[in-house]
């Protein structure tokens, strides 16, 4: 077949791919996407705005981001021995892991629900990915999980904890098990670490084929694109290799120091939204024909009589979720939202109620 046709010339996977899809929502409320809904106070955009308009964006980034980086194990409680990388969001470094373990034949298991991005990378990267579906309640099935990895022999074993789009953190001693029966790397993602109980970073030292991957974009900074990873100072010093030398541009770092000398706004915003979290449960368990899981994260997944009518209901109304459906049998007319303000809480409490009374 001809090399001057897509057909020809691209790989068969990514043929086989669609685009990571994000629905308009010029006009909706957008709680499809997990993003904090507070801003910066007026003083702070300014002073943002004089640090950046400071910036050399002549010159490229120094590329060790070494600043960026003390702050980040300073403020956000990276161990001292563990190494640190720094991603273009997490979804970088996710292909960065996966690029990089990427030997013939390699495979990568994960829990299915969970973040397809962990699937979508290793077919990029031309390794084979092992789902390992979780129980019908949403835990982790550590015999399965466990059985999966005695035979394929992972590279990696992701885990999101707390897990998206279940919203709920699964059970440390079951973790616990595959990190100790991995034969390789066990990443653990907390992409919703700001709204979680606990953190596996304190286990570092005690593992060393335990990555922790974090991001910024829960905590208020999605448009600023870094994702973090720490690890034994050995796996990062390779992973290192695969990532492009000027990753993150210096507004998205100057941005990101800038709201680390201000951690405190955003773990302020995070208290508010996890207490908001409970309230919006609480509403959403009274509510009849609704059956809402308890979630570590900052968003809810519900199941709904008929999820593709009410996620359509609700955007005529103008609030757009996630209908996360049709992405695993386990999520059968389910519905993804983020948790926000109070005040569009009670929108999304309002157009669910309405829809549920129109759809049925
Ligand atoms: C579990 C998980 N990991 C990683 C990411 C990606 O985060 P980032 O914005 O840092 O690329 C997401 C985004 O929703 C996520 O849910």
């Amino acid at each position: 077949m001809s090399l001057r046709t897509p057909a020809g010339l691209m790989r068969p996977e990514v043929l086989a791919m669609s685009s990571y899809h994000v629905p308009a929502a010029s006009g909706l409320l957008k709680l499809d996407a997990m993003e904090n809904p507070y801003r910066l106070s007026p003083e702070l955009q300014r002073a943002l705005g004089e640090r950046l308009g400071a910036i050399a964006i002549n010159r490229y980034p120094a590329p060790s981001y070494a600043r960026l980086k003390a702050m980040i194990r300073d403020r956000l409680g990276v161990p001292a021995s563990a190494g640190l990388l720094l991603g273009n969001g997490s979804d970088e470094l996710i292909t960065i892991m996966s690029v990089a373990t990427a030997r013939p034949g390699a495979t990568i298991v994960a829990p299915v629900p969970s973040f397809v991005m962990y699937d979508v990378s290793t077919r990029l990267a031309g390794s084979r990915f092992v789902p390992v579906p979780l129980a019908s309640d949403f835990s982790l099935d550590v015999p399965a999980m466990l059985a999966a990895i005695a035979e394929h022999q992972p590279a990696i074993v992701w885990i999101a904890y707390p897990n998206n789009p279940t919203g709920n953190a699964f059970d440390r001693a079951g973790i616990e098990q595959i990190i100790e029966a991995a034969p390789g790397l066990v990443v653990l993602d907390e992409a919703y670490q700001p709204f979680a109980p606990d953190s596996w970073m304190p286990e570092l030292a005690r593992h060393d084929n335990l990555v922790v991957m974090r991001t910024v974009s829960k905590l208020g900074l999605a448009g600023v694109r870094i994702g973090y990873m720490a690890a034994a100072p050995h796996w990062i010093d390779e992973f290192d290799k695969v990532r492009p030398p000027y990753n993150i541009s210096s507004l998205d770092e100057a941005a990101a120091e800038f709201a680390l000398e201000h951690l405190d706004v955003l773990l302020e915003q995070a208290a508010r939204l996890r207490t908001d979290r409970g309230h919006l449960l609480a509403a959403l368990r009274a509510m009849p024909g609704v059956v809402a899981f308890d979630s570590a994260a900052n968003f809810v997944l519900v199941r709904v009589a008929d999820g593709p009518a009410t996620a359509t209901a609700m955007r005529t109304q103008g609030v757009l979720i996630k209908d996360v459906g049709r992405m695993h049998p386990l999520l059968a007319n389910c519905l993804r939202f983020t948790v926000s303000s109070p005040d569009e809480n009670a929108t999304l409490l309002a157009a669910l109620s309405s829809s549920l009374a129109v759809s049925g």
